[in-house]
């Protein structure tokens, strides 16, 4: 649990609170933050390609990434779909280029607020990003009604499973006070737990798959780097609001250095629906 009291500007789960994702810790300002968005890449890329060839990828496919990040999905998708098109959304484009390739746009807008016509998309996918609104329900049922009819919706996002049974103390302390972080600014890595099949049957879509990805660390892959460039970036923060001390933090980093320990950070559970 958090140490400290948030305070009425941390109130998490607020709709009517500007978007805190663009002014917190994982803010596209923050020097880090295109390091960590591609040790996010190189973590996760294989799951999330893997899971859109067994919806069918075709040639032809019209594709929404939203909240694209630093893009290597979108650049991905731009290749496997040449005779479609790829639409990038972000609320903060700087990381992305629509030179990349030809049938690659780049759209800066909130997703919240943005709208699509009806129909337009084949593959709709958003990636560790419904975690961090207030009203995912809202912005899924948006993104069902902008599936052409076949067109499938891919969701991702990390859950805190494992976090709590953690054997190893020192581990928990740290993951503990990232998700409490986290939480704190509206980030929450507990909504999807389940619901994101129910959310999208909700939503009228069929066919619902979900899985779950373990992301494992401690075996010095690319999970241990994206969460060395998660800590380096959020650590300042955990410390000045003392949810951990710099021993603590230093301790709990410290494992992914000890070849006895391997353990679970998040898990990311992805779920899949296909709009009639
Ligand atoms: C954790 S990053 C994930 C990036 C990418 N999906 C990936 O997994 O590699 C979340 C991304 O969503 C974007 N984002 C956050 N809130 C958004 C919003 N309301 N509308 C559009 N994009 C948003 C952020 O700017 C950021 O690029």
């Amino acid at each position: 649990m958090s140490q400290i009291d948030d305070g009425p500007e941390h109130l998490a789960g607020d709709p009517a609170a500007p978007d805190r994702y663009s002014t917190g810790v994982l803010s596209h300002e923050r020097p880090t933050e295109l390091k960590r968005l591609q040790a996010l890449e190189r973590m996760a890329d294989a799951w999330s390609q893997r899971v859109f060839a067994e919806r069918g990828l075709r040639k032809d496919w019209r594709c929404l990434e939203l909240g694209a990040g630093a893009g290597s999905i979108a650049r991905w998708l731009s290749a496997q779909c040449p005779d479609g098109k790829v639409v990038a959304l972000d609320i903060d484009v700087r990381f992305l280029d629509a030179g990349w390739a030809q049938n690659l746009d780049v759209v800066q807008g909130d997703l919240r607020d943005v709208e699509f016509p009806p129909a337009s998309f084949d593959l709709i996918h958003a990636r560790a990003l419904m975690m961090h609104l207030s009203n995912p329900e809202a912005v899924i049922a948006k993104a069902a009604r902008w599936l052409a009819p076949g067109g499938w919706l891919v969701l991702e996002d990390p859950v805190n499973f494992a976090t709590d049974s953690s054997p190893h103390s020192a581990w928990r302390r740290i993951m503990s006070a990232l998700e409490d972080a986290l939480s704190a600014q509206g980030s929450d890595l507990t909504w999807a737990r389940r619901r994101q099949p129910t959310i999208m049957g909700e939503a009228g879509l069929i066919e619902l798959g979900l899985t779950l990805q373990p992301m494992i660390v401690g075996d010095g892959g690319a999970v241990d780097a994206f969460m060395r460039l998660f800590f380096d970036q959020v650590g300042p923060s955990l410390i000045d609001q003392k949810r951990v001390t710099s021993d603590q933090l230093a301790e709990g980093l410290a494992l992914l250095d000890d070849p006895q320990f391997l353990d679970i950070a998040h898990s990311l559970l992805i779920a899949w629906g296909r709009r009639p």
